[in-house]
This record gives C-alpha cells, structure tokens and sequence, in this order.
C-alpha cells in the first residue's frame, strides 16, 4: 500500500521520476567504449549535460584519441579527460549483433570485454556506480558482478544493467497506437533485456493506455521485445541500436546522477533482485546517493503478464549462469585481482 502511494507520489514527469529539484553538478563519468557505435553519440548526449564536470572517454580503439579531440571542441561545460576515480562508469564496449544473431551469439566475444572492464574498474574505480550496456547483457552483469566478487570491491547497490532503451521502446510504440505523446508515457517494463526476457507491464501504465484488445497487447508486447532485431535487420550488417540506445544510456546516467546528488528518482535497471528466482532482475528502483536506495519489486501484474514472467524467468536463470560459470572457469587461469590496468587516453582539455 505504502510503494503505491510512494510511486504515486514520486511520479512526477517521465523520463524519470524525482523527488525535489536540487542537483549537484561535479560528477565525473567515464564511458568506456567512446569510439563506438553507441560510446560517441552518448559521450555527445553527455557532454552536454550539466551535471558532470568531467568526462572520461575509454577506448582501444585507434579512433579514440581523435574522438577525445572532437569532443573537446563542443563548447559545453565538462572536461573531457582520463579514466581514474569516477562517480559513473559506463560499459558500452563490445560487439553488436549481425542479423540473424540472437543477443546471446554474443556472449563469446563480449564476455571476455566486460571480464577486462571489471577488473579495471576494481583498480581504478571500486566505488563507482557502473551501467553495463554490453550485450548479451542478461548475462554479462552477471559476469561483472562476480569479478567485483573475487576482487572484494563488489557492492550489489551499485552495479546495474541498462534496459531504459525497453521502457523508451514501450512508451514510444504503445504513443503511436494510443495517439498519446510518449514522452509522458510511463510503462515499467522488467525481466531482463532479450526476447521473452523483455516483460513490458502495459497494464501499470502511467497515465493508463486506453483499452486494448488481448491481440493489441500481445502484438505490442511481442514488437517491444523485438525491437532490438528490427533494428539489426534494418541496418542489414551494419550493427544495431546505437542512437537510440545511447538516448536511453544518457537518460539512465542523468537518473544516476540526480540520484547521487541527493534526489531520488525511480528507474527500471536489472540488478541483483530476490524478487523471482532469477538472481538478477529488472525492475522499477529508487536511486539515491548510494546507488539502489530501494528496490520497489514489479507490482501487481495481469494474468497475461503473470505467463509472461513464468516464461522469462528459466531464460534468465539459465543466462545468468552462463555468466557466472564464465567468471569461474577463467578465473581458474588468470585471477582477476591481478589485472593490467588499461592505458588512459590522453588528457585533452574541452
Ligand atoms: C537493443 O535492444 C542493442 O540491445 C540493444 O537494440
């Protein structure tokens, strides 16, 4: 009773929800996998805004120097510049989907990314608050989560997976057929971030949807959940999401933001959860000046929604134990305490 009547009362505009209006402005956020698909133009969404001070740009790739030089041009407040003691880290590295891949084809190439990433952010960011937006992400937050664990630096509260592209999605399709303006829908949408995983919640939408038949909302369910490979397929080989998804990341690191500044703000994330048998799981959270202040669980679902979560919760089990067996097998070779730090960019004053 009282979550409802705290989610009704911290409801205040979408993107995200807050609590009051004072912020903080001297963060300091890296983003590693800056020359990427989704790293430029989400270290372009963030290099205007006004809460981070500096910002970090993370790459090997031989772009990244030139990208950290672009960036420095725009004439915005942050600073860009190298990759020690962040507020924020953002893992965009890795490889996208081809068509025809699942999200899970990509385990293989990824995993062994965001192992590296972890281990560096133990040496040189243990307190940071990390968003992972690496595919097959129901498995590589997993994956981060045990390194942290074998580093001892791992805090549950502060590790989270990005599925705020989900939540745009829903808002934006379920805007288009209900003639609403999206940018006011609020539509929680949990689970994980692939496939059946994807559990949009159209019955808790904020303001309610107008009333659909069981054909509508299942077919709107099903594009929300493959939305992700509509875009593979319409850029026929040449990656997937990259803008979109770098608009959904900004949004998530502005609600990190606000909410280490001292006001709250509720967004979906998949994080470690006890809410399912799933030991990682998103859902609508309160983030606060320590990462996860409160972890609101998923509510009251419909019957189809119930089926739904039956179905999504085995893929996900079996997901996140990829990721774990991953962390142990390797960590059999190469323990992750004795990592090489990566070599920063060089210092490039915007
Ligand atoms: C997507 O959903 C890239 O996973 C990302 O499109």
């Amino acid at each position: 009773m009282f979550q409802r009547f705290l989610r009704f009362t911290m409801k205040c505009q979408n993107p995200a929800k807050k609590f009051s209006t004072a912020t903080q402005n001297n963060f300091k956020v890296c983003v590693i996998g800056s020359a990427g698909g989704i790293g430029q133009p989400l270290c372009l969404l963030l290099k205007q805004e006004l809460m981070i001070t500096y910002l970090n740009l993370y790459d090997i790739a031989k772009v990244n120097p030139g990208v950290n030089v672009d960036l420095s041009h725009v004439n915005t407040t942050p600073i860009v510049q190298a990759f020690t003691g962040c507020n924020v880290v953002v893992i965009t590295a890795g490889m996208p989907r081809k068509p025809g891949m699942s999200r899970e084809d990509l385990f293989g190439a990824n995993a062994a990314v965001v192992y590296g990433f972890a281990c560096a952010v133990a040496c040189f960011s243990p307190c940071a608050l990390v968003a992972i937006v690496t595919n097959p992400l129901n498995s590589m937050v997993p994956v981060f989560s045990e390194v942290l664990m074998r580093c001892g630096c791992y805090d549950p509260c502060k590790i989270f997976g990005v599925t705020t592209l989900d939540l745009v999605r829903a808002s934006t399709f379920a805007g288009q057929i209900s003639c609403a303006d999206p940018s006011y829908l609020d539509i929680p949408v949990i689970g994980g971030h692939a496939g059946k995983t994807i559990v949009p919640l159209l019955s808790q939408s904020r303001p309610p949807l107008p009333s659909m038949t069981q054909e509508d909302i299942q077919k709107l369910t099903v594009r929300i959940q493959e939305a992700g490979t509509e875009v593979v397929k319409a850029k026929a080989g040449e990656g997937s999401a990259t803008l979109s998804m770098a608009f959904a990341a900004a949004r998530f690191v502005r609600s990190l933001l606000k909410g280490l500044s001292g006001e709250p703000v509720i967004e979906c994330a998949y994080v470690r959860s006890c809410a399912t048998d799933a030991a990682y799981f998103a859902n609508p959270l309160v983030l606060g000046r320590y990462g996860i202040e409160r972890n609101l669980g998923y509510g009251k679902l419909n019957a189809y929604e119930g089926k739904q979560l039956q179905e999504a919760v085995p893929i996900l089990v079996k997901n996140i134990e990829d990721g774990v067996k991953y962390v142990i097998q390797k960590a059999d070779i190469k323990p992750p305490t004795k990592c090489e730090p990566p070599k920063p960019p060089s210092k490039t004053k915007g």
